[in-house]
């Protein structure tokens, strides 16, 4: 598994797209808040000597700089909620990683990252095992079918055992577990890995702090011996009993979501990074043509074509822009591209092309498919939006997930409702919670709907400093919501505890307190329809005629 991309000859005479796109690897790292993430991504970063200290990418309260925390509230809650993409080069590869945030409150950013990506890496705390958020995050890579890359974190601490958790995997997941290396030295001992394909000992060596890259030193199986001894020959029979039970990788099965390879891992001493992106850049999948609505998936040479999956506005206090990010899908970007707009069919000028990550940005000349082009000031774009030269096409809209919080907001001084009105707006559009709007309740008092209530607190901080707007949040007490039918909607309305409100995408949603009230009137009124909010968000998607 070592550099063989690097080793590839130039193909000439095949499009730029295709050959860009096939040393690409778009990912992203998920996981249950505190397994590393952060302290993977630099590590990552780290090692592709893009940052040359540890500490300058991730802003966690109380480290050094902060690259990807933006926001003074993420300074002083110690948290990432902003998506980003770093890019950096690995031999002859291009690796784009995706940030997402760390906090489950996000998780629905978490999800739209997850429409950009073609690989994702799964970090399991190794003391831990598979903890809520790692649950949801499998289930929805499954769905998505995303092939994931699982590392097994914090291999340096005292956990549990390794097979023991390869069964956890197995059998609460219903995905096989195929590992590619293999721990020598139990949790808390970690010597190195027994490198499973080539069946050599990978040792590593403690750096100070673990502040540079760590030295690995590879072996064969015999000088394994006489350097771990015990260790070593733990290791060989743990890797013979995966052989026996089959547990080797399958490329089939793993691209199909359905089986995912193993690493073992220890992101604050660097141990096992570089095994990781030897593994991205060899086992992860290139970016492959991405379906579209109505018609084939567009082929990679075809011209420029692009979604959006995240909008951010305010990431820079002196601009006070608003940024799009779009996913090369097929074909070249070029800067200063004049791209047409599937939504409202109108051209849009992308004069102001960048490459963001964190704070960081840097003007963007050329973009190919799989990475992330962030456009400023595209006001009329949404999430989920396509961007296109030459023939049309329109990608999926990105799913929304279901809300279980819910607050009316109202402006704390009515002297100021314009900017109120404009920071609902705009927020709304972001994705930073959904705004849903009912003739009974007015403009003058949205209610807001979030998937976790830390969504709120951004929206008030936001609101306050980016549109100077203070509000006044009241705390509703629904918990579910279903989408309906304007037939359905005067019926619904009568409903004991139930209100229907107008989402701004224009979908129409049922609250409802509970989900036995929910059941009651599903079971009263069985014509009226009521269906689950995941991953249905087409009523924006309405594309002019050709
Ligand atoms: P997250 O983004 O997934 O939320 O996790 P983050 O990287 O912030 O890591 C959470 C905690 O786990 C941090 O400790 C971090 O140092 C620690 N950690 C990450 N990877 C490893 C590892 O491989 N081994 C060990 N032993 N610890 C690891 P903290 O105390 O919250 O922060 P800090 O003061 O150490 O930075």
């Amino acid at each position: 598994m070592r550099g063989s991309l690097a080793q590839r000859p130039a193909r000439p005479g095949v499009p730029d797209a295709i050959r860009e796109a096939s040393r690409r690897r778009t990912f992203a790292v998920i996981s249950h808040p505190d397994a590393g993430k952060s302290t993977l991504t630099e590590a990552l970063a780290l090692h592709a000597r893009v940052i040359s200290e540890a500490g300058a990418v991730h802003g966690k309260a109380g480290r050094r700089t902060t690259v990807s925390d933006w926001m003074d509230m993420e300074k002083a809650r110690g948290i990432s909620i902003t998506s980003t993409a770093l890019q950096f080069t690995y031999g002859d590869a291009v690796i784009n990683l995706l940030d997402t945030p760390g906090h489950a409150d996000f998780s629905e950013d978490t999800y739209r990252v997850l429409a950009a990506v073609d690989a994702a890496v799964m970090l399991v705390d190794a003391a831990k095992g598979l903890e809520a958020q790692t649950f949801k995050l499998f289930e929805v890579c499954r769905h998505r079918g995303i092939p994931v890359i699982t590392v097994i974190n914090k291999w340096d601490r005292p956990g549990r055992d390794a097979l023991e958790l390869m069964d956890e995997i197995h059998d609460r997941m219903d995905l096989r577990p195929t590992p590619l290396t293999w721990p020598v030295g139990a949790p808390g001992d970690f010597r190195g890995v027994l490198d499973r394909t080539s069946g050599e000992f990978v040792r590593f060596t403690r750096t100070p702090g673990g502040s540079s890259v760590a030295e690995e030193e590879r072996m064969d199986a015999a000088a394994a011996l006489e350097v771990e001894g015990e260790a070593w020959t733990t290791a060989v029979e743990e890797h013979d009993l995966l052989r026996a039970d089959g547990a080797d990788h399958d490329h089939a099965t793993f691209l199909a979501a359905r089986s995912t390879p193993v690493l073992f891992a220890s992101a604050v001493l660097n141990f096992g990074v570089g095994q990781l992106l030897e593994v991205l850049v060899d086992v992860a999948p290139s970016p492959t043509p991405h379906p579209s609505v109505g018609s084939d998936a567009r082929p990679l040479e075809e011209p420029f074509s692009a979604f959006v999956f995240k909008i951010q506005a305010g990431m820079d206090p002196q601009h006070r822009d608003r940024i799009a990010f779009a996913r090369v899908c097929s074909g070249v970007f070029e800067r200063g591209m004049v791209v047409n707009h599937a939504q409202t069919g109108k051209p849009f000028a992308t004069k102001y092309a960048q490459a963001v990550f964190g704070r960081d940005r840097a003007t963007l000349d050329r973009a190919y498919p799989g990475d992330v082009v962030g456009l400023v000031n595209a006001a009329s774009i949404g999430i989920g939006d396509t961007l296109y030269v030459g023939a049309r096409v329109t990608y999926p809209p990105i799913p929304s997930f279901a809300p279980e919080h819910f607050a009316v907001a109202t402006a704390r001084d009515s002297g100021r409702y314009k900017q109120f009105q404009r920071g609902i707006e705009q927020l709304g559009e972001e994705g930073v919670v959904q705004v849903l709007r009912s003739d009974l309740r007015g403009n003058q008092s949205p209610v807001l709907a979030a998937v976790g209530p830390m969504q709120f607190e951004v929206f008030e901080h936001r609101m306050k400093s980016e549109f100077n707007a203070e509000i006044r949040l009241s705390p509703l007490g629904y918990t579910v919501a279903r989408r309906t039918r304007p037939e359905d909607r005067a019926l619904l309305a009568q409903q004991r505890g139930v209100e229907v409100l107008t989402r701004s995408d224009g979908m129409l949603i049922a609250l409802f307190p509970e989900r036995w009230r929910l059941a009651n009137v599903q079971r009263d009124h069985p014509a009226v329809l009521l269906d689950s909010l995941v991953a249905d968000v087409t009523a924006r998607f309405d594309p002019p005629a050709a």
